[in-house]
């Protein structure tokens, strides 16, 4: 019995020395699949092919009640909170706990923050600066703050350069460099379009 107890508060004790341990790696190492590893080595539960950008705050205290699912983009600087003791410390009142799930396929746009207990949607997208307090639905654009949907997206088929709109010319996107020739990120599918 004394045994389980000490066990138990030297795994709780082990988790918060590696999820600060390899906090400044994976903020800073210079390739994703470094920061994705060392975002494991926290103990985020962390799929394949899964990009993450510098600086991202995935679960401050208890890195492992964050799940992200394969195919999955979250780009830098966004936070996904496991947390938050705000009524706690200013009122004694009580914390908010809860597991993320960002599921197959979404992205997340810089600087969003991802309250606990939120599921993001597979193939959904957050836009950037966003504030996302409740779940979002699959295959929709949502942004803001706190985020709402803005638009569903349907997957149509697989993207030729005619179907993506509203991209200006000269901006270069991954659907008009020619994927077969360099699959980077295989695992997602282009060609979405968008419905107001
Ligand atoms: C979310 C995003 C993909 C939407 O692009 P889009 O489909 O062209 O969307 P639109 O510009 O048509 O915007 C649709 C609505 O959402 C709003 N919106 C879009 N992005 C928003 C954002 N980041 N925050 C708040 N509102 C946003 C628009 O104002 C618009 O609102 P309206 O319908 O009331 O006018 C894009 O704005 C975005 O934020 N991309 C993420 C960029 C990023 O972080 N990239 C990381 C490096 S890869």
């Amino acid at each position: 019995m004394r045994d389980d107890r000490s066990t138990r508060v030297l795994l709780r004790f082990w988790g918060r020395v590696r999820s600060s341990l390899f906090l400044l790696p994976a903020w800073f190492a210079p390739h994703t699949r470094l920061r994705v590893a060392f975002h494991r080595l926290r103990g985020v539960d962390i799929g394949k092919n899964v990009e993450i950008g510098y600086g991202c705050w995935l679960g401050g205290v208890r890195p492992s009640h964050v799940h992200i699912e394969d195919n999955v983009t979250i780009a830098g600087a966004s936070v996904v909170l496991d947390h938050d003791y705000a009524y706690k410390y200013t009122f004694g009142g009580s914390a908010v706990y809860g597991d993320v799930y960002v599921r197959e396929g979404s992205f997340i746009g810089m600087n969003s923050v991802i309250y606990p207990g939120v599921e993001i949607g597979p193939r959904a997208i957050i836009g950037a600066l966003s504030f996302v307090k409740s779940s979002i639905p699959p295959h929709c654009v949502a942004a803001g703050q706190p985020a709402t949907v803005r638009k569903r997206v349907s997957q149509s088929r697989r993207a030729d350069e005619s179907q993506v709109p509203d991209i200006p010319a000269h901006v270069k996107t991954a659907t008009s460099a020619r994927q077969s020739d360099k699959p980077k990120h295989s695992g997602k599918v282009t060609g979405f379009v968008a419905q107001r």
